[in-house]
């Protein structure tokens, strides 16, 4: 029995420290002092066989190395506890001092941007920002603009006339239209930004410097390079000397600075009812043999436009100007198709 028990010890010291886990622990306990087959236990379930005085000696001993075994069990779990506890906190360590994930973000609309770019030059040479609404009055799109009713010229804008509350039957006649504020103007979707020149020369005297970039509307079928809706640049000068030179040097100082190289503008004559003399503005890189790029209407205010803002046409000249910004913007980006802009298309708009 002594033998026995000296196997016991010694088994017991081995295998307790090594169990891995607590579960495998559980095992050792059960296989030295479980109730059933313990290996302490059958040991003890024999004293009685024996005679009393060992039976009390071989008690006592293998008592005291059922404590033994206990406080192995014991001192080992904790052992593992404490490694599984460390394991734990450094599985789930946090590392406060490194950089964080950025949430992901949108940016603005790539018109937007260059809308702000093209601001940021005009601001360096000098001009301002200005606005008008959306939905214009028929004086201010086109009357002031020395578009008279019937005139021919109305018929190179495609106009979107708002459907209105109270139908008068003065302003059926399109001609009275022109005596300005004398009844319900006619409303429609301004059909290019230059009602924003008049606009803003009824408010501000000379000498004036001022874009106008902004929304406009065209009654028309849309494709590759025209949509219902896009946007205008426009742009006014207003000084008593005021020349084609002075606007030559600002569009090309404008066209350099967007394209980020030398460019070189041509002006060939043409029409508009608000300028006189009318251009088409053609531009390309400068010293490039390349095509010429047809890329905005200009002109000299014309005196009628003078006239209904209320300004002298003897006292004042100047020039003015009007482009498409996203034909400027599939230039600048080389885009094939204008309804990008538009189709909310992520994997383009991610682009810029
Ligand atoms: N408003 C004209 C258009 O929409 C462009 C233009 C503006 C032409 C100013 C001359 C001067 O076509």
């Amino acid at each position: 029995m002594h033998d026995e028990l000296k196997h016991i010890e010694n088994a017991a010291e081995t295998e307790i420290r090594a169990a891995k886990t607590l579960d495998e622990l559980e095992e050792r306990r059960i296989q030295f002092l479980g109730r059933e087959r313990g290996a302490l236990t059958l040991i003890l379930r024999q004293l009685k066989n024996l005679a009393p005085a060992e039976r009390a000696n071989v008690g006592n001993e293998a008592n005291r190395l059922r404590e033994k075994v206990e406080r192995l069990i014991d001192e080992h779990a904790a052992v593992l506890r404490s490694s599984a506890r460390e394991s734990i906190l450094e599985r789930e360590r946090i590392d406060v001092s490194r950089p964080g994930k950025r949430p992901p973000r949108g940016h603005l609309h790539p018109l937007t941007k260059l809308i702000r770019e093209i601001e940021q030059i005009f601001l360096s040479l000098g001009f301002a920002v200005a606005e008008g609404p959306d939905v214009e009055t028929e004086w201010y799109n086109f009357d002031a603009l020395n578009i008279p009713a019937h005139h021919p010229a109305r018929d190179m804008w495609d106009t979107f006339w708002l459907r209105q509350k109270i139908p008068s039957t003065k302003h059926q006649d399109p001609n009275k239209s022109k005596i300005k504020n004398l009844e319900t103007p006619r409303l429609l979707l301004r059909t290019h930004t230059s009602p924003v020149q008049v606009r803003y020369m009824e408010k501000h005297q000379p000498p004036l410097r001022i874009i106008a970039p902004g929304v406009v509307y065209r009654y028309e079928a849309t494709d590759v390079t025209h949509e219902i809706q896009f946007h205008q640049l426009e742009g006014l000068m207003v000084d008593r000397d005021i020349s084609i030179a002075n606007f030559r040097y600002v569009i090309e100082q404008f066209f350099t600075r967007l394209f980020g190289k030398a460019m070189e503008v041509r002006l060939r004559p043409s029409y508009f009812p608000f300028t006189e003399p009318s251009f088409e503005v053609d531009m390309r890189a400068k010293g490039s043999k390349g095509a010429w790029l047809e890329i905005s209407g200009a002109g000299m205010v014309h005196p009628n436009v003078f006239k209904a803002a209320g300004l002298n046409p003897k006292q004042w000249q100047g020039f003015a100007f009007g482009m498409g910004i996203e034909r400027l913007a599939l230039l600048k980006w080389k885009i094939p198709d204008v309804r990008l802009f538009h189709s909310g298309d992520i994997r383009f708009l991610k682009q810029f």
